[in-house]
């Protein structure tokens, strides 16, 4: 299991880096937005000197388009580092972005997935990682454990070297929920963290 921190919070990524097994930074235009006006590149920048050369950054592109999807990427790849991992959306634009972008040798994220039909096919355009969103796909009444299990039962039967990065969690049962149908990896709020190590019950058989 590996767990990500979904934020752009600096001084959070700093303190949880610190603190628990992280594995990598993800944001999305929203969290980005959250941090109010900002350098972005330098921002991007800062959470990378923060976790490391080794250690997967995944940002998202913000066009809509395939030529800007592609445009984004390039200047992410640019202007962070060339180890980005580039956050496309499944869409039918994105698709297509994503087999241009892996032509090229470059990592990519598919994300904004909720089926798994749209998972298996950025499974085989080439995504390193697809992003599941668990708590979006429950409140649409839909099934994220299944839907992630029927991603990793694919991966598994057909040796797919995709990633399931499970995304979109409001709490961490949820994210014991995504790691038990099958996903390799969770980004999250760093509140969820924390919330399982400080639950009052731990504190007070701790006292
Ligand atoms: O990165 C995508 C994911 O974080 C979406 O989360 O909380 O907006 O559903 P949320």
């Amino acid at each position: 299991m590996k767990y990500l921190l979904d934020t752009a919070d600096l001084a959070a990524i700093r303190r949880f880096c610190d603190i628990f097994p992280v594995a990598g930074v993800t944001s999305n235009p929203s969290i980005v937005n959250k941090e109010g006006k900002t350098d972005f590149f330098a921002h991007m920048n800062e959470i990378r000197s923060i976790i490391g050369p080794g250690k997967p950054l995944h940002i998202q592109v913000t066009a809509l388009d395939t030529e800007g999807m592609m445009r984004d990427a390039d200047t992410l790849l640019t202007k962070v580092d060339k180890e980005v991992y580039v956050k496309v959306p499944v869409t039918m634009e994105g698709i297509r972005a994503i087999k241009r972008l892996k032509a090229q040798g470059v990592h990519v994220t598919g994300t904004a997935i909720y089926s798994s039909q749209q998972g298996f096919l950025a499974m085989e355009a080439g995504a390193d990682c697809i992003a599941p969103y668990f708590n979006r796909m429950e409140n649409m009444g839909l099934d994220p454990d299944g839907i992630i299990a029927a991603l990793a039962e694919m991966i598994r039967l057909y040796h797919y070297p995709t990633e399931i990065l499970a995304a979109s969690f409001k709490n961490a049962g949820q994210v014991d929920r995504a790691f038990l149908a099958g996903a390799q990896t969770a980004t999250m709020d760093p509140s969820i963290l924390e919330g399982v190590l400080t639950q009052p019950h731990i504190t007070n058989a701790v006292a």
